[in-house]
């Protein structure tokens, strides 16, 4: 098929109030990123070269947002709501520079997916200059309707301007359209608002095509492609979707989840060939773990690298900044943030090691605190390869342990320690012979026990 440019112009303009949410709606998340962002990436795979992002008025963090994922978008103002085709029509400029597509996306339907783009951008290529993305809805009210004619795109009917036959169709608009180019701007100039909401209905550029005698089709996509979110119980089945999709392609990769249901993957988690990750894990943004590693039960992982072969948990907190080399092993109830725990490294139980380098093959012994935090600022502790920390250690950062160096059980250490030495920095240990015993024979006596005796 000869090459077609495409344009996306994604609406972003709602309110939003059905979220109840101090936050916009298209900022809400799914999958670790915001919905808006969903459909930027949908819209970029699908090979809209160009995306408008119409913002409504006062909208500062969705255009910061906007500006963020996609700096070379284009952000167009919808200063009052007046309708999709309103909406649409905020982006004028971009609609007269001729695109040979134009895909109309909604921000707050973000499980879109690429190929389903690519379907309707197909009908444009077969010479329609209208497709639709339809779909049976299970319930279809609130849903404008489709009224067709074998392959042909009649009308869609706003729910509120229907007749009840046209109530009792389930076909429903999804919202999303593809538009030829040449002809956008003139359907959208055409559409008027002489209905019962008085808006300018993206909708009516079905019928505006049909009377100029082009074309208008329908492309049936399934109800999960195009699940609008308009309430929070509906970002919690849209990210049941997600999770669902995201476990699937894990394990197309190679991955195994032994209780997939169980596993909560971000949108950008990527995990490696022969990765294994057992029930109950969490996955927050920015998680990369390599070939071969196990991520064991009920850890939490975010921001983080996990190297070739290595284990986390049961039981980890892996924060942001968190960078572990090949077969590193950090085990139950150890956390760790922005650190990097060297090939071989081990941290295997209750510890926390934070603002830290872990050299090679380093032992951290139960009960290790590294105390990177003084109330003001933050500091580093560096630990070199092969040393040993005894258990129940408090490193009093900032502080450099050496390579190969020593730190004795329940040491508070708050000098560096040379490469190779020992360093013992707790109480010194008394022994009294026979002391148990005495107060064993005191008390068979039924003497009173002398307060000053221990
Ligand atoms: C729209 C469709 C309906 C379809 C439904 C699918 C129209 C007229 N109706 O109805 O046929 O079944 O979606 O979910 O298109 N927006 C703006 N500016 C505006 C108005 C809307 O940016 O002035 C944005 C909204 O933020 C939203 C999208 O456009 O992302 C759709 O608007 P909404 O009011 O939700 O339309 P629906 O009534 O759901
Ligand atoms: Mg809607």
């Amino acid at each position: 098929m000869p090459y077609r440019s495409c344009l996306a112009i994604v609406l972003a303009a709602g309110e939003g109030t059905r979220m109840r949410s101090t936050m916009p709606k298209v900022l809400q998340p799914l999958g670790g990123q915001a919905l808006l962002a969903h459909v930027l990436t949908a819209a970029r795979a699908a090979g809209c070269g160009k995306t408008t992002i119409v913002v409504g008025r006062d909208h500062d963090a969705v255009a910061a947002l906007a500006r963020e994922l996609a700096p070379q978008a284009r952000l167009v103002e919808q200063r009052e709501r007046r309708g999709t085709a309103h909406a649409v029509l905020a982006a004028r400029e971009v609609l007269g520079a001729r695109a040979d597509d134009i895909l109309v996306m909604f921000a707050d339907t973000p499980l879109v997916r690429p190929q389903t783009l690519t379907q309707l951008r197909g009908a444009l290529a077969r010479g329609a200059a209208v497709a639709v993305l339809g779909f049976r809805a299970a319930d279809p009210s609130g849903y404008g309707r489709l009224v067709t004619q074998g392959d042909e795109l009649i009308a869609i009917r706003e729910e509120r301007d229907a007749t009840p036959g046209e109530r009792a169709i389930t076909f429903c608009n999804a919202g999303l359209m593809a538009l030829a180019g040449s002809h956008a701007l003139a359907i959208l100039d055409a559409i008027g608002n002489a209905n019962v909401k008085g808006e300018y209905y993206l909708t009516d550029a079905v019928a505006v095509a049909r009377a100029r005698g082009l074309r208008a089709v329908a492309i049936e996509t399934g109800e999960d492609d195009v699940r609008g979110i308009n309430t929070k119980a509906q970002l919690a089945e849209a990210e049941a979707v997600l999770q669902r999709r995201l476990r699937a392609a894990a394990m197309e990769a190679g991955v195994t989840l032994i209780a997939p249901e169980t596993v909560f993957l971000c949108a950008d988690t990527k995990l490696g060939k022969d990765v294994t990750v057992e029930p109950n894990v969490v996955f927050g943004p920015g998680v990369t773990v390599e070939d071969g590693a196990t991520i064991r039960a009920f850890s939490h992982l975010e921001g983080a690298h996990v190297g070739k072969g290595a284990r986390v948990g049961p039981f980890a907190r892996l924060r942001p900044g968190t960078e572990l080399g090949a077969d590193v092993h950090i085990g139950n109830f150890v956390e760790v943030k922005a650190a990097d725990i060297e090939a071989g490294a081990k941290a295997n139980h209750l510890a926390y090691i934070g603002d830290a380098r872990v050299g090679a093959g380093a032992n951290v012994g139960a009960g290790t605190i590294t105390c990177n935090y003084d109330g003001v600022a933050k500091h580093r502790t560096d630990i070199g390869k092969g040393a040993f920390i005894g258990s129940n250690s408090a490193l009093v950062a900032p502080v450099t342990i050496g390579d190969g160096a020593y730190v004795g059980s329940g040491s508070v250490v708050t000098k560096d320690v040379p490469a190779d030495a020992l360093a013992l920095a707790r109480g010194e240990q008394t022994v009294k012979l026979g002391w148990a015993k005495r107060l064993r024979q005191v008390k068979a006596l039924g003497k009173k026990v002398p307060k000053k005796r221990a």
